[in-house]
């Protein structure tokens, strides 16, 4: 120890930095800089958000979404395949429902054959191999776009929570392998997960929106599946308020505690610092939902020449990783396995 002080104060000494603090040295060459690299992004860390839409051979733009299409069933199948051929482990599905087939209550959710579930039934028989999750929540089903039961000017928790469990159930008879409740009632991971028990469904897994933040990101996606028009007020009674962090970790141990196999924090890139309390608090497997608005803006931009979109997306989603997540949900999923494939 000595002798290293010694050699220190004898190295030379440019404006008070001394030699045997060089940062850089481990950054000079492409070689030295992947040894020492601490955190990878590989395929095996993507899901892929994919938009489904009624009737056949459809493939629809989303105009605040450029790239990403809602898809039907058989389209849907053909993307499912494209993207287990690129080694993407699983698929997270929303549906655009048919708006006359939108009610109050969002009874379509209830419906075995609804456009969810025929999907989940027609990936898992032409893909088997890849995961399907499903998001259970009640707004793209009902007429005023909110993700619970409406009462009163209310969304009433418990009758709310009595219907997506019984929606689960119907997911996973559908051939669901992870279900994802995306509404934020208090008590539905507990509740979802004795009704998947009870219905023999023990080995369908349950990744909770354990943070769902009151967000303004969800903008396109509110397009995307036709909400964006409907909804009456804002979600602020049940999503968390951005501004809470400690509140996010309680609700996550809501979740832990009730039964959850996977946590995930939504957004993903404005709130690294939940999916890092979450991941430090919990150790779970924890995800981030790179949403719709955080995809916007990253082509909005790369369109416009403005960035370098290739490079902000994959520094964008390693950034999840070196925040502590295990996997990230985005809409990138097929052009970044591409990359990652690439680049071998
Ligand atoms: C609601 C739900 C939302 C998203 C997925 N499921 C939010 C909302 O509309 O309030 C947003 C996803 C995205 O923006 O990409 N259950």
């Amino acid at each position: 120890k000595k002798l290293i002080n010694e050699r220190a104060q004898a190295a030379p000494d440019v404006d008070g930095i001394t030699g045997h603090r060089r940062m850089r040295r481990n950054r000079k060459a492409e070689w030295t800089r992947r040894l020492v690299r601490e955190n990878h992004l590989s395929v095996d860390d993507l899901i892929w958000t994919i938009f489904l839409a009624p009737g056949s051979n459809v493939q629809e733009p989303i105009d605040a979404m450029p790239g990403v299409y809602r898809l039907s069933v058989d389209k849907a199948v053909e993307a499912a395949r494209r993207a287990a051929d690129l080694g993407i482990p699983a698929l997270a599905t929303f549906g655009n429902i048919e708006q006359d087939l939108r009610d109050e209550t969002g009874s379509n959710i209830l419906l075995a054959g609804n456009l969810i579930n025929q999907a989940t039934a027609a990936i898992k028989a032409a893909v088997p191999e890849i995961g399907v999750i499903t998001d259970v929540a009640l707004d793209p089903f009902t007429s005023h776009g909110h993700d619970g039961i409406l009462r009163d000017g209310e969304i009433v928790n418990d009758e709310t929570v009595a219907q997506i469990s019984r929606a689960a159930v119907i997911q996973a008879d559908a051939g669901s392998d992870i279900i994802a409740p995306s509404d934020m009632m208090d008590g539905r991971i507990g509740a979802i997960r004795r009704a998947l028990d009870e219905a023999g469904h023990h080995n369908v897994g349950i990744m909770s929106y354990a943070t769902k933040f009151a967000s303004a990101y969800y903008g396109p996606y509110r397009e995307a599946i036709g909400t964006a028009g409907l909804l009456k007020g804002d979600k602020r009674t049940y999503y968390i308020d951005p501004a809470n962090a400690a509140e996010a970790v309680r609700d996550a141990a809501l979740d832990v505690e009730e039964g959850a196999d996977m946590l995930m924090v939504k957004p993903g890139l404005p709130y690294l610092d939940i999916c890092r309390a979450l991941k430090d608090a919990f150790g779970m497997p924890t995800f981030a939902y790179q949403v719709s608005g955080e995809y916007a803006m990253i082509k909005a931009a790369a369109a416009n020449g403005w960035i370098d979109g290739e490079r902000v997306m994959m520094e964008s989603l390693l950034a999840f990783k070196r925040a502590g997540c295990d996997g990230i949900l985005t809409y990138f999923a097929l052009e970044a396995a591409e990359i990652l494939n690439r680049r071998g």
